[in-house]
């Protein structure tokens, strides 16, 4: 009894069913609103009115960022893109995309505005592609990305709109801005270039003149990638062009000839450097002439061939003095016993920072003490008493007035020997 009833329910609603398809059809039908927006985004959810339509189902947008599905009680079949009508019941659940084709927008960040949006035909995808060429996007309804498609040439998806945003995601953004209010950046003023491989350029000739943007801009004012105007600053990482037309530049010892060591503290500030100028300080050796100052007032560049170097933090260009020692041998180099010029001015580095002097020989010696041969060093730690040895530890302090007069010039190396004897006895 129960079977039989359902049998019966069940071939009136297919009769039923069938009467109203050739009669009417049922079609979406909604107005997207803030209040509804699935009508926009989500036209198969459940709660999506419905309507009896004579003719097709047609699903449209105006350019306003409205949406309507409904009836299209028309005799011409509407179109894309803000339009497009269908014959089955339901049908017209069509997909929202963007579409921007090729325009130096399209490939901005902010492809958001409705009238971009475009109504996709039965089974589309909304889809993103790189222009072979010149490297710009079209965003539209199509088929989906070709397997194995590299993500940075083309992407597909299928729901309302999801193809906005920036694209490839890889994409170089800098800030874009001209005029007043061009000198300091903000968000507002970012820009997805149009070509994927675009470098970001600063420009301008005053901090309420300044430009900035995308090489591959077609703007008035504008740097190409590979400008040598020396006004343009180009630069090629995301968001890099932010320098202020002008900015600190810190301090650095400066000073025209200069080779001894440098007190840090007296830096002298730099004068502010301009947005095409690197900061830093410099040194430049000519000879024994030594040339300091801050980067941005050097007229040249500061390259090796013109024996410059650079350092990027503010005072860097101190020289610190390096340990030294007096060097010099009594019967090579006149006032070596009393450590006077000349002597006085032979000079070595000594980087393990130890000097001695003392008397070998009847001759009298200074130097690095790890320029001493091991019997030297020896005689010298155990104080051998005419050898008047002395070791120190500060810069040039080994000019200590040495006695010829005790010297072991009579002795020779028989008595340099027997001395080394009876030092290392008395060591033992
Ligand atoms: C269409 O959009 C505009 C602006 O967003 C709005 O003022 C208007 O009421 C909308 N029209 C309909 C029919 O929803
Ligand atoms: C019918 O279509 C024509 C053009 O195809 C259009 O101008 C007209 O507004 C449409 N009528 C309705 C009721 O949508
Ligand atoms: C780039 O090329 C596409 C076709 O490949 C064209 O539609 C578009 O207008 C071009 N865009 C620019 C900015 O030249
Ligand atoms: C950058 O700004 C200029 C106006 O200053 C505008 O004409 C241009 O379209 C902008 N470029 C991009 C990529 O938005
Ligand atoms: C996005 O586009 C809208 C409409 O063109 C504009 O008002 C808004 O300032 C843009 N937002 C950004 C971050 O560029
Ligand atoms: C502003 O800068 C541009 C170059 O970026 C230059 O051509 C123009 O003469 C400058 N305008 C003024 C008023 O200095
Ligand atoms: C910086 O730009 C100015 C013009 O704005 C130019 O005269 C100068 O040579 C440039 N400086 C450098 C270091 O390129």
């Amino acid at each position: 009894m129960r079977g039989y009833n359902l049998c019966v329910v069940l071939i009136t609603a297919l009769v039923l069913g069938q009467l109203d398809s050739t009669l009417a059809k049922l079609c979406l039908s909604c107005t997207s609103t803030a209040a509804d927006a699935n009508c926009l985004l989500n036209p198969n959810a459940d709660g999506i009115a419905t309507v009896e339509c004579t003719g097709d189902c047609y699903t449209s947008t105006d350019g306003n960022g409205n949406l309507t599905r409904g009836c299209w009680d028309n005799q011409t079949a509407c179109s894309g893109p803000s339009c497009s009508s269908c014959n089955t019941d339901k049908c017209n659940s069509n997909l929202l995309c963007q579409q921007c084709l090729g325009e130096a927008e399209c490939a901005q960040t902010n492809v958001t505005d409705v009238k971009y949006n475009t109504v996709c035909s039965d089974g589309q995808f909304c889809v993103n592609r790189v222009n072979d060429g010149n490297s710009s996007v079209s965003r539209q309804c199509g088929t989906a990305c070709a397997a194995g498609e590299a993500a940075t040439t083309c992407s597909s998806c299928q729901t309302a709109l999801c193809n906005a945003g920036l694209f490839p995601s890889t994409r170089q953004q800098c800030y874009n801005c001209t005029g007043t209010g061009c000198d300091a950046v903000a968000p507002s003023m970012i820009v997805g270039c149009s070509q994927t491989d675009a470098k970001c350029f600063t420009t301008g000739t005053s901090a309420t003149n300044m430009t900035r943007g995308c090489t591959s801009a077609t703007t008035e004012i504008k740097c190409a990638a590979d400008s040598t105007d020396p006004s343009c600053l180009i630069c090629d990482s995301g968001l890099c062009n932010t320098l202020t037309y002008q900015r600190d530049a810190g301090s650095c010892m400066v000073c025209d000839s200069c080779s001894e060591a440098q007190d840090a503290t007296k830096a002298t500030p730099c004068s502010q450097a301009l947005y095409n100028q690197t900061i830093g300080c410099y040194t430049i050796t000519t000879g024994s002439t030594v040339k300091r100052g801050c980067l941005n007032s050097l007229e040249t560049e500061c390259t090796a061939a013109n024996s410059c170097t650079s350092c990027p933090t503010t005072g860097c260009n101190v020289a610190a003095e390096a340990f030294k020692c007096i060097a010099c041998i009594s019967n090579e180099i006149n006032g070596c016993w009393d450590a006077i010029a000349p002597a006085k001015d032979s000079v070595v580095d000594c980087p393990s920072e130890v000097c001695y002097n003392g008397v070998w020989n009847g001759l009298a010696v200074r130097d690095c003490f790890s320029s001493a041969s091991p019997l030297m060093q020896y005689q010298c730690n155990a104080a051998i008493e005419p050898y008047q040895c002395k070791t120190c530890k500060t810069s040039l302090c080994n000019d200590i007035k040495l006695n010829g007069a005790s010297s072991l010039s009579q002795v020779g190396v028989v008595g340099l020997l027997m001395a080394l004897l009876l030092a290392l006895r008395s060591a033992l």
